[in-house]
């Protein structure tokens, strides 16, 4: 739990909801939270399932490791410590996004369960489906298509996930996808149809 430094601060509450929102978009609000190691097909994924829902005329936004870190995480490298503060603050904007009642997609390594928990409960468990990108740390090794894992054996790239940190695989996904196994557009059917029975968009 982080330390909450300011203190004579209040809530202060707005007058339209989250319902309201959700009506004026025509859809629910949620989070689909990839997670996998480097490589797996976590933003590929992302970027297909956003087209897939973006089609059907939903309003969306993916929120993707590499690019975050360019931005609002660019003073976070990948100790444990660091790890844990990027993904505290992508649970916390996907939590924004979904009041806003934006579909959020967010692609991040997000390697311990611990922090993917705390996103959870911070995005409200009715509402954060995550999806467990799953594919052997071997496989992902020889896609390897920003020659990260290579630099990693090296030893240029030091707490590589997969090779030398850690990555513990989510016990109970929502959806469990084994990306060397199935194609990309079965991937993305299997997450649009469970999105359709769960009720989060209409069948
Ligand atoms: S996370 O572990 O904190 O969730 P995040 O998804 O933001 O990671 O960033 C992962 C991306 O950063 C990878 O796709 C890879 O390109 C790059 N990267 C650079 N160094 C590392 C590292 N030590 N471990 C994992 N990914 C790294």
């Amino acid at each position: 739990m982080i330390e909450q430094k300011a203190t004579n601060i209040f809530w202060h509450q707005g007058a339209i909801t989250l319902s309201d929102r959700e009506r004026l978009n025509g859809h629910r609000g949620f989070t689909v939270w990839f997670t996998g190691l480097s490589a797996s097909g976590k933003s590929t994924l992302a970027v297909a399932t956003e087209q897939g829902l973006y089609e059907r005329g939903y309003h969306t936004y993916i929120l993707d490791g590499d690019n975050v870190r360019h931005g609002l995480n660019k003073n976070l490298g990948f100790s444990p410590e660091d790890r844990t503060e990027n993904i505290r603050r992508i649970g916390e904007v996907a939590g924004l996004l979904r009041d806003c009642g934006i579909i959020n997609l967010v692609a991040f390594i997000s390697p311990y369960r611990i922090d993917r928990q705390a996103a959870r409960e911070l995005n409200n468990d009715s509402t954060f489906i995550e999806v467990f990108i799953d594919c052997p740390v071997e496989i992902c090794e020889q896609r390897d298509p920003k020659g990260a894992y290579k630099k990693a054996r090296q030893g240029i790239i030091k707490e590589f996930t997969g090779i030398s940190a850690p990555y513990e695989a989510p016990e109970n996904p929502e959806i469990h996808l084994r990306t060397d196994e199935m194609s990309e557009e079965e991937c993305v059917q299997l997450i649009i149809s469970y999105l359709m029975k769960h009720k989060y968009i209409p069948g």
